[in-house]
């Protein structure tokens, strides 16, 4: 969800104006993607290079995703969403676990569409643990299926599409194992701006895309 901070900044406000509007964004994201049938969407809110930003920023992140699972992410649950968190928990304060421990635990048996919010996350520290998970069970080998079910998205399809906004073209430490043969959009809309518009143009660029998992087709 990149350019948060220059969406604010372009308007004279605070970079946590950016982050306020970026929430409205993913609030529309959501509903197109309930709207439209789509069986799972990932958010990444926090990584685990964030810490590294000013405290105060920190702090106003945390508030709104506070107050995101207390508002939004309770009506999510009531529409039957399934809720996952990304990342490792353990390093967040103490009422976000609260709140999150508590919105996951009431979606447990929900079977709608999923949202995967990732939060101090990154995918290298998600490899690690995963690997970690399999040696501490004792096996001395495994197979590609053991370590995607070991992943924070354990149980979930890859995804088939990754977005990156705000104009950059990288991965930056999401999803690295996952997005092995995803399509990768990248688009100069600032995560504010994100409407249904943009993704309707999203799901046409995908559409054009010829996956083929390093096959050929028949005939070629
Ligand atoms: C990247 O843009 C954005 C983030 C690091 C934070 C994303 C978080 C939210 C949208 C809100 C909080 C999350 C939830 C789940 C409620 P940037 O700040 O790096 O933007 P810039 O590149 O323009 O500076």
């Amino acid at each position: 969800m990149d350019g948060n901070g220059r969406w604010a900044k372009k308007r004279l406000l605070p970079r946590k104006a950016g982050h306020k509007q970026g929430v409205e964004a993913m609030r529309r994201v959501v509903d197109w993607c309930d709207a439209h049938a789509i069986e799972c969407v990932t958010f990444y809110a926090f990584s685990t290079e964030n810490w590294q930003r000013p405290q105060e920023e920190i702090d106003a992140l945390f508030e709104l995703i506070d107050k995101f699972a207390d508002r939004e992410m309770q009506n999510y649950v009531s529409r039957g969403f399934r809720i996952r968190i990304l990342g490792d928990l353990t390093q967040l304060p103490p009422h976000t676990r609260e709140v999150l421990a508590k919105i996951i635990e009431q979606a447990r048996t929900n079977t709608g569409l999923c949202v995967n919010i990732a939060i101090n996350y990154g995918a290298r520290q998600e490899i690690v643990q995963a690997v970690n998970r399999i040696l501490r069970s004792g096996l001395r080998e495994i197979d590609a299926q053991m370590l995607s079910d070991c992943l924070y998205t354990g149980g979930q399809p890859d995804p088939d599409v990754i977005v990156r906004t705000g104009g950059e073209k990288r991965l930056s430490n999401f999803l690295l194992w996952q997005s092995a043969y995803s399509e990768l959009v990248y688009l100069d809309t600032y995560w504010p701006d994100m409407d249904d518009a943009a993704m309707e143009r999203i799901v046409a660029d995908y559409s054009s895309r010829d996956r083929r998992y390093g096959k050929i087709k028949r005939g070629e």
